[in-house]
């Protein structure tokens, strides 16, 4: 069964979050973090609470961020599985990943799977970046991080938000090699 870890920070964009652990629950197992500002932006833009999160998935593990004796923060576990997504990826969280300075598990966790090659992919959000944001990710993937901006391409034609969050659910889905039917590829112009 693979297994993933999918952290969710105080970014806007809860939704991504929220969307991803449907899709991975579908596929496998899924450890999940939320920061406590995770848990303030998931009130605000869905009116959920992370109880209420922790209720829709039973079958997902959740550990509190403070939690640094969770197994998930060890390399010896975190080795064995598919990959790390941090969706939505505060500026603050980047920036912890760039610079390897560790305050709570999520950290933790992106830095585990750096040091043991295990993907880890970062949905960042902010309009528009500082300088500062932009030399974090510079530095988060020279370290080997994947950054993707929560931008959704309108190539496809979405009609609804749930389009254009399912697109770019997919494009994540698409960097851990993992179907899905979420949005239409590209076939050409004109098609
Ligand atoms: C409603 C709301 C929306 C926010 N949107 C963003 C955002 O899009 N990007 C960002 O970097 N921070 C955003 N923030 C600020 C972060 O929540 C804040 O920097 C927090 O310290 C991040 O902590 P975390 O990385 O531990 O979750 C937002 C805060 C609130 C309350």
């Amino acid at each position: 069964m693979k297994r993933f870890v999918l952290c969710i920070t105080g970014a806007s964009g809860s939704v991504y979050g929220v969307r991803l652990l449907e899709e991975l629950s579908r596929i496998g197992r899924v450890d999940v973090v939320v920061s406590s500002a995770g848990a303030t932006v998931l009130k605000e833009e869905m009116g959920r609470t992370l109880k209420d999160v922790k209720e829709e998935f039973p079958k997902a593990d959740f550990y509190g961020e403070r939690d640094l004796t969770a197994p998930i923060a060890s390399g010896s576990v975190l080795t064995n599985y598919e990959a790390v997504l941090v969706a939505p990826c505060s500026m603050s969280t980047l920036a912890s990943v760039a610079t390897g300075v560790n305050i709570n598990l999520i950290h933790r966790v992106c830095e585990v799977a750096l040091k043991e090659r295990v993907k880890l992919v970062l949905l960042v959000r902010e309009m528009p970046y500082s300088k500062v944001h932009l030399e974090n990710m510079l530095k988060a993937t020279e370290a080997g991080a994947i950054v993707v901006p929560a931008s959704p391409g309108f190539y496809h034609r979405p009609r609804t938000l749930e389009d254009l969050v399912n697109f770019v659910v997919g494009k994540v889905l698409d960097l851990l090699g993992l179907e899905h039917g979420l949005y239409n590829r590209w076939k050409g112009g004109g098609k």
